[in-house]
């Protein structure tokens, strides 16, 4: 089984999105990100399993009612993810909060709601909960982050399994965590957790990590006389953002299942990228088209702040042009019109098909931020004009939640569609909004706001 495509709606629902509710926008597809998530538990139900989908890949609300109601549990690393999984009615005991840096408040909040387990990254913060546990007089579960040191063969910022990176303990500081976890009457082990990176297409990097693993859980049973009721593998598999082959889930799900062929034991997976990733696309209005020497650039209003990993990872994502704003009414659109062609899906770059005498001249298309890092692509191949909407492709995951205000830009609408019916699930942020927490002291009695 490999990974459900992208289908996005067609252009006119795109472009009638982009006059109702502006640019930039993010527009996401319900049911992409639930057959994503239905991949998972297909490939994974011949076994007692568990999908977490990791928040900080796409953390909006509604999103996370839908994978709540599909019956994913969740992985978070902050207290205000915790927050957001039980507004959308996540369930805290399918919740496993993981990251290296968890504060005492967070602790004990999460203590006091009741998880399934802490993710633990180092002995000092298994210390921390083992005091939070005993001075509220509460037994908290906990799971031991493993660092197999194994290369990810992943972009080096989202690589996490290696020895130099900050995640995780190695062997014999586990061995030490999981003794003194046994020894402290205020800890209850569930698990052993791990992950090793993201995006990644490698299926031989997952199978070293898991053979390094299964070596730790085999000496943790045999020395210590530990049984763990869970074994936590990480994140999920990588992305196509251009040419990459994904990992097929069905021959991913076999390896983790021989290798822990126990059927007691749940295995538990916490996809991000690839539930949400291929299920977005972010709308944004070609303001200017200009060219200096032989340098071609195609200025759009979305920047760097509304989608960043072309900045912090040269991330490729496909760029298609929907057309011309001034061509679309709203009334455009119909239900009928949809769906007799909803299963269409937005040739991306459509201008490289054409031989290439006719193609257009190379450009960089780019942000309006102040920075030379702001762009979403170079040397691309892509006929486009002021006023016309392009969508840049598969920014579901890491997109809209690593956005920000920098230059004073407001952060972009969310839009959530389903079918032929669009719903808007982020209002764009509105200046008065980002200025707020700062109209204090003298501003506070000045401002009209
Ligand atoms: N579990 C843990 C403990 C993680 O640290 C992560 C991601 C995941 C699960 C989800 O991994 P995924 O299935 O999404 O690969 N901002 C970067 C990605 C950072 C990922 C960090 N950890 C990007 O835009 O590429």
């Amino acid at each position: 089984m490999t990974q459900p495509t992208t289908t996005l709606p067609k252009h006119s629902l795109l472009l009638a999105l982009a006059k109702q509710y502006g640019t930039p926008a993010y527009v996401y597809d319900k049911n992409c990100i639930l057959n994503n998530l239905t991949a998972y538990q297909a490939a994974f139900k011949h076994r007692r399993h568990q999908i977490c989908y990791a928040v900080k890949a796409n953390s909006n609300l509604h999103i996370l009612k839908l994978l709540a109601a599909a019956g994913a549990g969740f992985d978070i690393v902050s207290i205000g993810e915790l927050q957001r999984v039980i507004m959308a009615g996540g369930d805290p005991k399918k919740t496993i909060f993981s990251g290296v840096g968890k504060q005492l408040e967070e602790i004990i909040m999460a203590l006091d709601i009741g998880i399934e387990a802490f993710d633990i990254e180092s002995l000092p913060e298994l210390d921390t909960i083992i005091q939070a546990a005993e001075a509220t007089e509460t037994i908290a579960p906990i799971s031991i982050r493993f660092n197999p040191n194994v290369d990810a063969k992943t972009h080096p910022y989202i690589s996490t399994g290696l020895k130099e990176s900050k995640f995780g303990l190695t062997e014999s500081q586990a061995t030490l965590a999981y003794q003194r976890a046994k020894d402290s009457p205020w800890i209850n082990i569930v698990g052993i957790n791990m992950h090793i990176g993201s995006q990644i297409t490698d299926i031989d990097a997952f199978a070293n990590a898991l053979s390094e693993q299964a070596a730790f859980v085999k000496h943790l049973t045999h020395t210590l006389d530990i049984k763990l009721q869970h074994i936590n593998i990480g994140g999920g598999i990588g992305v196509c953002y251009q040419d990459e082959q994904p990992i097929a889930l069905d021959a991913f799900a076999q390896l983790v299942s021989s290798t822990y062929p126990d059927p007691n034991i749940t295995l538990i997976m916490e996809p991000g990228r690839s539930i949400v990733a291929n299920a977005g696309v972010l709308l944004t209005e070609v303001l200017y088209v200009k060219s200096h020497q032989d340098q071609h650039f195609t200025i759009v209003d979305a920047g760097m702040n509304d989608y960043i990993r072309t900045a912090l990872y040269q991330a490729y994502n496909q760029i298609s042009n929907l057309g011309a704003l001034s061509d679309c009414t709203i009334d455009d659109y119909t239900a009928d019109d949809y769906t007799a062609d909803s299963q269409q899906t937005i040739p991306p770059d459509t201008a490289t098909q054409q031989p290439i005498e006719q193609q257009p001249m190379e450009q960089a298309i780019v942000g309006p931020v102040c920075e030379s890092g702001d762009f979403f692509a170079k040397k691309r191949r892509l006929k486009s004009q002021a006023g016309d909407i392009l969508a840049i492709h598969d920014v579901g995951a890491y997109g809209f939640v690593m956005a920000s205000n920098y230059n004073t830009r407001m952060r972009p609408a969310e839009i959530l569609i389903d079918g032929d019916e669009a719903t808007l699930i982020r209002r764009r942020e509105t200046f008065e909004a980002v200025i707020a927490p700062e109209l204090i002291g003298d501003l506070a009695l000045e401002s009209e706001y």
